[in-house]
């Protein structure tokens, strides 16, 4: 039987070339191997970010925006929305009564972030049982593969816990689902920290030409190379791990120039500003494509979610059957 792989993302706003390189890319060659659902985790979002979410439709609009714009393609996999598929919410209820409190309190990603992001805020319900949510978005599909970031790995460790001691309590429902770990982006921002939005060092998908020339204008180089016939290094360099990121040939080209001071940064820029723009130039084409119409984006999630729901409800008829209730 085909593989079904069931993968998520918070909505919390736009998404970056750090994306399209690692989770984005491993989405899109899966549409071609398996049955794919892709999901926005909205209710996920709420876990942390209940206070205010007024932005949560625009966050959504905007990421599902970026996932047809780098290839996700409704034809070969199924988009939905979580908080669509009410199931979630009924096997999350179930499960959670089967989960030791120990186990979501020893959870490094969950002690991570409540330390991360103040403690008062996040000590919550909700937020405790976010890996609970998970393992029921997961376990609803019986997905075997979840492509997931390292950060993650604890929790479907977690999933395949719940799921075992479902199966023996209530006899065999559910599949073991495997990870598939994201290659780690070597992409750094352009400060040369991690690409993330909270460090304002972010090419996003949806940035145009002028902006990615600026961007690329300000990334880091070699501190050592201060004029042009400078020998280089170009471990370290921003530039760099872009060029090899975009155009792995064009980059064992440019490296021994650099090193034997051939070729300066300024015109290494210019190159590489280049190489970008025309990368992400289909990436906007098909933006624009969907920009602006809400309608469509709206009826992308109606199918998928009607299509998620039809899989989902079938596997809560066979846990209700498991549970005699
Ligand atoms: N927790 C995941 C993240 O922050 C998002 C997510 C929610 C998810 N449900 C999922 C990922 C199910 C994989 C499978 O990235």
């Amino acid at each position: 039987m085909e593989k079904r792989v069931l993968s998520g993302m918070r909505p919390t706003g736009r998404l970056h070339l750090g994306h399209l390189v690692g989770v984005l890319s491993n989405w899109k060659r899966l549409q071609d191997e398996a049955e794919c659902l892709y999901m926005v985790a909205d209710w996920h979002a709420l876990t942390s970010d209940y206070e205010n979410p007024s932005n949560l439709l625009e966050n959504i609009h905007e990421m599902v925006l970026d996932w047809l714009s780098v290839g996700i393609d409704t034809e070969r996999c199924i988009l939905f929305r979580q908080s669509e598929v009410k199931e979630h919410a009924e096997l999350h209820l179930l499960l959670s009564n089967i989960t030791p409190l120990g186990w979501l309190e020893r959870n490094p990603t969950y002690k991570e972030q409540l330390a991360e992001l103040g403690e008062s805020r996040l000590s919550t319900y909700g937020f405790l049982g976010y890996p609970v949510l998970q393992s029921a978005d997961i376990l609803v599909y019986k997905a075997n593969l979840v492509p997931i970031g390292k950060d993650q790995q604890p929790h479907l460790d977690l999933t395949r816990d719940i799921a075992a001691r479902f199966n023996y309590f209530y006899g065999e429902v559910f599949p073991m689902p495997e990870p598939l770990l994201t290659p780690t982006s070597k992409l750094p921002g352009i400060d040369g920290r991690k690409m993330s939005k909270s460090y304002d060092n972010c090419v996003y998908l949806c940035d145009p030409p002028d902006k990615i020339a600026t961007k690329v204008k300000a990334m880091f180089t070699d501190p050592l190379k201060i004029r042009k016939d400078d020998p280089g290094h170009p471990e370290g360099c921003v530039v760099f791990a872009f060029h090899k990121a975009f155009d792995s040939e064009g980059a064992d080209v440019m490296e021994p120039l650099c090193r034997e001071g051939k070729i300066g940064c300024v015109a290494h820029k210019e190159t590489v500003a280049q190489i970008l723009i025309k990368v992400m130039e289909p990436i906007r084409r098909r933006r624009s494509e969907f920009e602006g119409s809400i309608e469509v984006v709206h009826s992308i999630f109606e199918e998928g979610s009607k299509r998620a729901q039809e899989v989902a409800s079938q596997t809560m008829e066979e846990v209700r059957g498991a549970m005699k209730i």
